[in-house]
This record gives structure tokens, C-alpha cells and sequence, in this order.
């Protein structure tokens, strides 16, 4: 009997055929899982990401708290019907300052990885106060208390501080100006505005809710919304020679 036949002693002894499938099995995961402890960087970097400002930090938070991942989901997958519907399939670059990452299960609603100025501010208010203002079918739930509840700017620098230890190159003039960059992102024309922009990139700086006399949950969300997807230019993007 060569080698090659003796799989008939595992094929009739299911104790011996379970202990090693697992060790089988336990060869293939270490392959797999071994290398990502010592690689540096699993992630390719791509130009144009930065950390998410104060504002769109906060607004991320409420996301989460509403629990806005249920019904929607942050992930375009290479498929031609997705990127024609939705613009270039996301990378993996695009939520490594995701903690965490919000690719989301299910799609009750549309993908939002790049909805971010594909609407006007105006549009997102009213449907946020009530989705079937804009679109009168729509069975999202309304969220129109956010404009009623005002943002406490005391403790968002721990919250920048927190990210920095998951790894979000957070700087520590970021982290000590973080209450007054919440604050100029939805205050136009202040010199503070200037300072943001200079610490991130790509800023848009709005009173995004219509109301100057107070920066609300909803000024949050819809600075946060209005960024998704917006970070890398993908006119400049090109894709590593192998991946093509
Ligand atoms: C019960 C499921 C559900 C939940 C929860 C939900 N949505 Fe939606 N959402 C939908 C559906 C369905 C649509 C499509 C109809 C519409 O535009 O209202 C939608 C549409 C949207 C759109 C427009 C997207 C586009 O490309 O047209 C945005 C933006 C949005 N939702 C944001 C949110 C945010 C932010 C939250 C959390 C505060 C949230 N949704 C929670 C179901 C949901």
C-alpha cells in the first residue's frame, strides 16, 4: 500500500479524521493570521485621508448612537452596478480612522460612503427632521430632536486623545484646540475657521443646521455626512500596478 492509499484509515476512523482536519484547518489560519502581527501596515496608504475634525467626530458618534448603521451601510464593493450607483468602490485606506468601522450589514437604506456633497445642507435637515418632507416614501425614522439638543464641547479633546491611542495621528495641537475647532467648523468667516482649516485639509466650514445661535447634534451629523467619501481625489488616485 503506497502512501496516497492509506486515506482509507481516516475515512473510517471519524476521531482521527476530526483531529486532523483541525490540524489542517489550524495550518491555514496560522498562515493567515500569523503575518498580520508582524507586517507593519496592512493597510496601502492613499493621499488626500486625514483624521475626522471635532465636528465630524461628534457627528460619527451620533451615527453610531442612532444606530444609523442598521439600515445603511459605508462599503462599495467593486461590483459595476455598485460603482455606477454609488462612485469609486471604497478602499480600505478610506475607514482606517473608523473606530470603529461602520461598513454596515445591511442596506435598508442606500450605501452612504460617498454621499457626502451629493446634497445640500438644506436637503439634509429636512430629511433628517422628516425623511417623507423629501422623499415621500421613504420609511426612514425621523430624527428631528437633533436640532433641539446642543453639543457639550468640554470633553472632545479626551475624545480625540482616546482615538490617538487606536492610532489616529491626532497631533497634540489638535488635541488642545479641539473644543475651539468644533466650534469654528460651524461658525463661517471666524479667524478660528482658518486654524481648522489649516489643521485638516478639506474642511468645509458651514453653519450646517440654519441656526447661528447654537451648534446642535444636527450641525454634527450633517458635517459628518457631508464629508463621506470627499477625502481622496480620486481624478489622482491610482491603484497599485498588481491590484489593477
Ligand atoms: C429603518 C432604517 C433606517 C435608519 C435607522 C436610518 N435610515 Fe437613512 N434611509 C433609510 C431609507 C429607506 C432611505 C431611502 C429613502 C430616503 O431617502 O429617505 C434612507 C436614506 C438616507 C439618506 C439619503 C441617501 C441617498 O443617497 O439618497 C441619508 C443621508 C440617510 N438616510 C442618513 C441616515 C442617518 C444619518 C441615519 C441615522 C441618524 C439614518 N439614515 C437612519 C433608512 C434608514
Amino acid at each position: 500500500m503506497s502512501f496516497f492509499n492509506r486515506h482509507g484509515v481516516l475515512e473510517r476512523n471519524a476521531t482521527l479524521l476530526m483531529v486532523v482536519s483541525l490540524v489542517v484547518v489550524m495550518i491555514g489560519g496560522i498562515i493567515e493570521i500569523a503575518p498580520l502581527f508582524y507586517l507593519k501596515n496592512t493597510i496601502e496608504k492613499v493621499e488626500g485621508m486625514r483624521p475626522y475634525t471635532p465636528l465630524e467626530l461628534v457627528g460619527r458618534n451620533i451615527y453610531v448612537r442612532e444606530g444609523c448603521y442598521v439600515c445603511h451601510s459605508q462599503m462599495i464593493r467593486p461590483f459595476r452596478d455598485e460603482v455606477e450607483r454609488y462612485g469609486h468602490y471604497s478602499l480600505a485606506a478610506e475607514s482606517m480612522y473608523d473606530h470603529p468601522f461602520q461598513w454596515g450589514s445591511k442596506r435598508t437604506g442606500p450605501d452612504l460612503a460617498r454621499v457626502g456633497g451629493r446634497y445640500s445642507d438644506e436637503w439634509h435637515v429636512e430629511h433628517l427632521k422628516r425623511p417623507r418632507n423629501v422623499v415621500p416614501e421613504s420609511i426612514m425614522p425621523t430624527y428631528s430632536f437633533l436640532l433641539q439638543r446642543e453639543i457639550k464641547t468640554q470633553d472632545i479633546d479626551k475624545h480625540l486623545a482616546v482615538n490617538r491611542t487606536l492610532g489616529v495621528p491626532y497631533s497634540q495641537e489638535m488635541i488642545d484646540n479641539a473644543a475651539k475647532d468644533l466650534v469654528a467648523q460651524a461658525t463661517p468667516d471666524s479667524d478660528d475657521a482658518e486654524a481648522l482649516q489649516q489643521r485638516y485639509a478639506k474642511t468645509n466650514v458651514r453653519d450646517f443646521d440654519g441656526n447661528p445661535n447654537m451648534i446642535s447634534e444636527m450641525d454634527a451629523l450633517v458635517a459628518y455626512l457631508q464629508m463621506l467619501g470627499t477625502l481622496v481625489d480620486f481624478n489622482a488616485y491610482k491603484p497599485k500596478e498588481n491590484l489593477r
